[in-house]
């Protein structure tokens, strides 16, 4: 399997098309995503609105294998700890926390936090809106992501904190993978939306 890098920064959909187009992508090819590449990334996330143009967000770029690994080992630690507390509980999920060769990122090659600095009312809706245009912009240049909620709370202990570099008043909001998807993700339908009111 090829480990060469990967430089995409063509925009080769439009907004419509990546919005109607991106799907949660779980299996992912071995190769690698270069600087130029993760960068580009980054800079799409940042045009997000921002409330009061504070720019709250902070990036956490992971892309060594053992790191993915022990970050992934130890959500599902946490998750697995919290058993007792799914009612009811989930057979299917457990066993794929007891799985030793599930990874929570998939085999992803790259792991983007988006971190928010402290607790104002917008942190997290700023940080998601840059998680969204960075997954529109990725979905954009052929690549594919997938929102990873279940390792969150990982990278948000002490210890996780403090081999990141996060500082105290900063915390993980949004945890997405990237990579080159290895097939097509399948079409996930949406209801229509539904209109309570229309004045
Ligand atoms: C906040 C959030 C957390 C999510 N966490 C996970 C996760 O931990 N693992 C996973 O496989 N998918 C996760 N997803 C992806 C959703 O399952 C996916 O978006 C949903 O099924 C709709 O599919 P689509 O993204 O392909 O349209 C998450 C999505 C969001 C928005």
């Amino acid at each position: 399997m090829s480990t060469t890098t990967l430089h995409s920064t063509e925009r080769s959909l439009s907004a419509l098309d990546a919005i109607f187009t991106r799907r949660s992508v779980r299996a992912y090819t071995k190769q690698k995503l270069d600087k130029p590449t993760v960068r580009a990334l980054l800079d799409a996330a940042v045009q997000a609105p921002t409330a009061m143009h504070e720019e709250p967000w902070e990036f956490v770029v992971i892309q060594e294998a053992a790191a993915l690994k022990r970050y992934s080992d130890r959500a599902k630690a946490i998750w697995t700890a919290q058993a007792a507390d799914r009612l009811p509980s989930d057979d299917r999920f457990e066993a794929l926390l007891a799985d030793p060769t599930f990874s929570i990122f998939y085999d992803a090659s790259t792991l983007i936090v988006i971190c928010g600095k402290g607790d104002g009312p917008f942190v997290a809706a700023d940080c998601w809106l840059a998680a969204e245009n960075l997954m529109l912009a990725a979905c954009a240049m052929g690549l594919g992501t997938c929102c990873i909620g279940l390792g969150v709370p990982a990278m948000n202990t002490p210890e996780s904190k403090a081999e990141l570099g996060l500082a105290h008043d900063v915390h993980a909001v949004a945890a997405i993978i990237v990579g080159v998807p290895s097939g097509a993700a399948a079409p996930v339908p949406r209801k229509d939306p539904h209109i309570v009111y229309w004045g």
